[in-house]
Order: structure tokens, then C-alpha cells, then sequence
């Protein structure tokens, strides 16, 4: 199969055949990084420039890992730094990075829809989306995707709870678009002042009791409370909600030992989950930030028309 996406703005167009294909590239990958001499030279030449608007430690240490594994020359970039803090528009930002020689732009801008618009901007560079908004986190549904599938092999008729703050959730959203492609019956929980309307139309179902979602789950998937995209008044104290809706032992039981415990990070101990439960066997969090570096040399190698050496 010929790879036909020079971008990642979202996983909507992404077919489970493609997304198989991924995942035995991500495997290949991590081959890679398992080996004494990590660096290979399928990007030599292209020019890569990250550029990140909004905090993150994961995904823009990662994608500058992979991008360096990859042998592409990297430039880091933000916005205190840049002419954006000048009232410069992104549009014509992009278009100056465009006018260097940039062959990617990797983004993480706190507006809906951002890198979507750049995509359409920009006429020939790639643009990865890193996060946009409440809108989509395709780089982290798809490193949780080849976690749960590294653990559980097929994910067809699988479960996966999702409790938190599905509502600010970018990752919750492309989640539910990657694990559903696979088969996976998704169900949400937190509480109501959490969770977006249209629930339904995201190919997913909700269960206010977080104790009957997370029963028989193959995947427990924590969500943060995104203090800083929420108002006032949504959850009554973060002690209350750890009460309620946190993963503690107790209710991780309930799934059974098999289960896995996953979260995006960063964790907040002792809010969504318990220090136990972030610790302990069943938790695959480190693995899936392993993950993550693989996976986005899967995609930044099939995007930009690598050569395999
Ligand atoms: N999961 C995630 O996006 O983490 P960062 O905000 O640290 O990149």
C-alpha cells in the first residue's frame, strides 16, 4: 500500500488498514531504538521545525527525538521567542518558515482548528498537529493505540473507560476516533459538567457511574482535569472528584488484573489517579510515552517519503 497522507491533522481519514500499517511501522521503529546505534539517515536533509505555543514536555521532547533518530535538521521554536509575540499572524509566520526551506512544521496552538488552517496555508510543507485546541491529539491517540496493541495484540471487540474531563479532552477526542476505527467499544465516564454533548456522534457512550464503565475494560485511559481550559465550578474539589471518579485500587479491581492503566500525562497524584495505581503493574504510562518517540518517527518517516537504509 502507497502511504497517501503528507499530513496529520486528525485520524478521521485514517482507515484501519492504514492504521495497521502504522502500527508495524512504529514496531520497526522501536527496533531502532533498541539498537546500540540509534540514528539512521532517512530524513537527512529535510528541515524540520517544531514549533510549540502551549506548554508540553512529552510530545515536543519526542517529536524532537524522532526527528533527530531521523537525521532531519531541527529548529525549535516559540512564541515568547518569535515575531508571533509581535502581532505577527501564523499564517505569516508559516509562510516565512515555508520561505527558509521548511519541509514539516510540527504544531501545538491552543486554537481550534489551527493546524488544520496552516495545512491549508502552507504549499508545501508538512504540517503535524500536536495538539489544537480542545479539537485533536492525533500523535497521542496513536501512541496509545500501539501500546494497547503491543500489550493485547487485536483490538477488535475490546473495551476501553475513559474517565475524566472528556469535555477540554483533544486526546479523548482523537482516542475515541483511533480505538473505534480498531474495533474497540469506548465507553466514558466523570462526571456531567465534564463531558461534551455529543457523545453519541463521536462513536462512544457514557456512563456516569465510573465504578459499572470501568467493569470488564481492557484499557482504564485517565484523563487530567484541564484547570486551565475550564471555568469555575465544574467539579465541586479535587478531593471530592478523586473520591468519586479517581483511579484508586479499589476501582481499578473492579476491571480485573488484566487491565491496563493508561494516561497521556501529565498525572496529577491524588486527583485522577491514585500513586498506587500510576506505580503499579497494571500501569503501561511510561510505556506509552516510550511509545511515542517511535511513533512519530513512523510518522514523521511515511510522511515525508523517507528512504529506508
Ligand atoms: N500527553 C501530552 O501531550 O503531554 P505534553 O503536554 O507533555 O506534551
Amino acid at each position: 500500500m502507497n502511504w497517501r497522507h503528507k499530513d496529520l491533522i486528525d485520524l478521521d481519514d485514517w482507515t484501519r488498514e492504514e492504521l495497521n500499517l502504522f502500527l508495524e511501522q512504529a514496531n520497526y521503529m522501536e527496533e531502532l531504538l533498541n539498537r546500540p546505534i540509534k540514528k539512521v539517515p532517512a530524513l537527512r536533509g529535510k528541515l524540520i521545525v517544531n514549533f510549540f505555543f502551549e506548554p508540553s514536555t512529552r510530545t515536543r521532547v519526542s517529536f524532537e527525538l524522532a526527528e533527530k533518530m531521523l537525521s532531519a535538521d531541527v529548529v525549535n521554536w516559540s512564541s515568547s521567542g518569535s515575531s508571533v509575540s509581535k502581532g505577527e499572524t501564523l499564517r505569516d509566520t508559516a509562510w516565512t518558515l515555508e520561505a527558509m526551506g521548511a519541509d514539516a512544521v510540527v504544531i501545538r496552538y491552543g486554537a481550534v482548528g489551527s493546524a488544520d488552517y496552516l495545512s491549508r496555508k502552507l504549499k508545501k510543507a508538512s504540517v503535524f498537529n500536536a495538539g489544537d485546541g480542545t479539537h485533536g491529539h492525533p500523535t497521542q491517540a496513536l501512541l496509545d493505540l500501539h501500546s494497547a496493541w503491543k500489550k493485547l495484540g487485536n483490538l477488535e471487540g475490546s473495551r476501553m473507560a475513559i474517565v475524566g474531563d472528556v469535555l477540554h479532552s483533544r486526546v479523548a477526542r482523537s482516542n475515541i476516533k483511533a480505538f473505534s476505527k480498531m474495533g474497540v467499544k469506548v465507553i466514558l465516564s466523570g462526571p456531567a459538567t465534564l463531558m461534551p454533548t455529543d457523545i453519541p456522534s463521536l462513536g462512544a457512550e457514557y456512563d456516569p457511574d465510573p465504578r459499572s464503565a470501568v467493569k470488564d475494560a481492557d484499557m482504564i485511559y485517565l484523563l487530567r482535569i484541564q484547570k486551565e481550559r475550564q471555568e469555575q465550578g465544574l467539579i465541586p474539589s479535587l478531593d471530592e472528584y478523586h473520591l468519586r471518579y479517581g483511579a484508586t485500587e479499589e476501582l481499578v479491581s473492579l476491571a480485573g488484573k488484566d487491565a491496563l492503566v493508561m494516561h497521556p500525562g501529565p498525572i496529577n497524584r491524588r486527583v485522577e489517579i491514585a500513586s498506587e495505581v500510576a506505580d503499579g503493574e497494571q500501569s503501561i504510562i511510561l510505556k506509552q510515552v516510550r511509545s511515542g518517540v517511535a511513533v512519530r518517527m513512523a510518522l514523521l518517516y511515511l510522511c515525508l517519503g523517507g528512504v529506508r537504509n
